[in-house]
């Protein structure tokens, strides 16, 4: 058997945890097939005292206990001197976050030295002299470092020759190869379960349309789901765009037609509205834009969904709008409204919301909920669709204004 790409050593009070975990799945047949190298190295053999003591009380006082820096700088060096040089990390919340940008530069090294803390963490001296960088799994705290340990090393070993059997299954992933999208959805047989089905396209076999249609539902899913991974998600000319309109065409129809064209819309739907307000809009539009209505905007998703279609949907609303009626002044337009959001953040629809003036504080003052604030209505609303962009669009404004702030926001501009 060849040496190892990457050991791991981890530096813990709890050796048996990490062994235990690390020998399961996929991780486990690595270290079985010498892929990957896990050592583990107990602090408490480095103490010098009958009760093997690791921790004593911080200086300045406080609550809980501090890892005494003697034992871990003790168990690196005692590791560095038997096994060879490694690179160092703490394992801490309080450092730069550990993401798949760093499990690609980690899968690189050929030994990696974890070390966990326990209790309020280890003594900062370790930080400051004796490693060479610190990660956090994410902003929260767990009890310990072995669960983050056993995260980085899951995630450095995927990325490792010969660990994932199939290499496409990594180059496929969310993340993956300096990409900013999350994965597309994957599905199995059956290809009808209770009622839900597959999307036609990727039961049809035909491989550009299969790789098209996943990327465009990685953008949808990237979009609607992670805000901030916008600017590195690109938005590609074909993805489609419909607006929601209001329930009738007005005297502005021309001017919604040439909004429409200029950003080349894929089509309007009409929410909520009577069927007679879908052949209304084919008329305005003359025939040369796709018109559909339906009845609630969990309707409007089944039909995508079934089409395996990944829309955008850009939910416009102004004032008797797609929003349902007297939403600005009503407790029931309020929980429609809320209700409608909640719909349309299910999914992986991303959705530009844009409300009348004054119906954010309507909303809010209207919401059962006290601690729906109506100052901050807004950020509720955002915590319920969190691909939503919110405007405001005060002073009311015309179909083009409308369109162009939608899209504006929706692309987070
Ligand atoms: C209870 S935590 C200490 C938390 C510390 N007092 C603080 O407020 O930052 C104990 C140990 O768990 C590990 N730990 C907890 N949360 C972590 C995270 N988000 N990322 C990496 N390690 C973590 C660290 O090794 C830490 O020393």
């Amino acid at each position: 058997m060849s040496a190892p790409r990457v050991t791991f050593e981890v530096l813990t009070l709890f050796p048996a945890a990490v062994r235990a975990f690390a020998s399961a799945g996929l991780l486990g047949r690595a270290l079985e097939r010498g892929h990957v190298a896990i050592e583990t190295t107990d602090y408490r053999d480095f103490t010098e005292d009958r009760h093997r003591t690791v921790d004593d009380a911080p200086f300045g006082g406080g609550a809980g206990m501090v890892i005494k820096p003697e034992p871990v700088v003790a168990a690196i060096e005692h590791v560095t001197a038997a096994r060879g040089p490694m690179h160092r990390i703490l394992l801490t919340p309080s450092a730069p976050r550990f993401d798949q940008r760093v499990a690609e530069r980690l899968a690189k090294l050929p030994r990696i030295a974890l070390l966990c803390g326990r209790y309020e963490g280890i003594d900062d001296r370790v930080r400051e002299h004796f490693v060479d960088e610190c990660l956090s799994i994410g902003d929260f705290v767990l009890g310990g470092g072995e669960v983050a340990a056993l995260t980085v090393i899951e995630a450095v070993s995927r990325l490792v020759e010969g660990v994932v059997g199939n290499p496409e299954s990594v180059s496929d992933d969310s993340f993956a190869g300096g990409s900013a999208l999350l994965e597309f959805p994957q599905y199995t047989r059956p290809a009808v379960f209770r009622g839900h089905a597959v999307p036609e396209v990727l039961q049809a076999g035909d491989h550009a349309a299969i790789a098209a249609w996943r990327l465009r539902a990685s953008l949808a899913r990237t979009w609607a789901l992670r805000p901030e991974l916008r600017p590195h998600a690109p938005w590609p000319d074909d993805v489609a765009l419909y607006l929601a309109v209001p329930h009738a065409p007005g005297d502005d129809a021309e001017a919604w037609r040439d909004a429409i064209a200029k950003h080349r819309l894929e089509g309007v739907v009409v929410i909520g509205g009577q069927p007679e307000s879908a052949v209304a809009w084919t008329k305005a539009l003359g025939g040369r834009v796709a018109v559909a209505a339906f009845p609630d905007l969990r309707a409007l998703r089944r039909r995508f969904r079934a089409r395996g279609g990944e829309p955008w949907l850009v939910a416009i609303s102004s004032g008797e709008a797609d929003v349902g009626p007297g939403v600005a002044d009503a407790a029931t337009g309020a929980a429609e409204l809320l209700d409608r959001l909640r719909t349309c953040a299910g999914g992986q629809r991303s959705a530009a919301v844009l409300l009348p003036p004054g119906a954010l504080a309507a909303l809010g003052a209207a919401a059962p909920d006290a601690a729906f604030a109506p100052d901050r209505a807004a950020q509720h609303v955002l915590a319920l669709a969190p691909g939503a962009a919110i405007v405001d669009p005060s002073p009311p404004a015309g179909p083009a204004q409308w369109v162009e702030r939608a899209i504006a926001a929706l692309r987070g501009a």
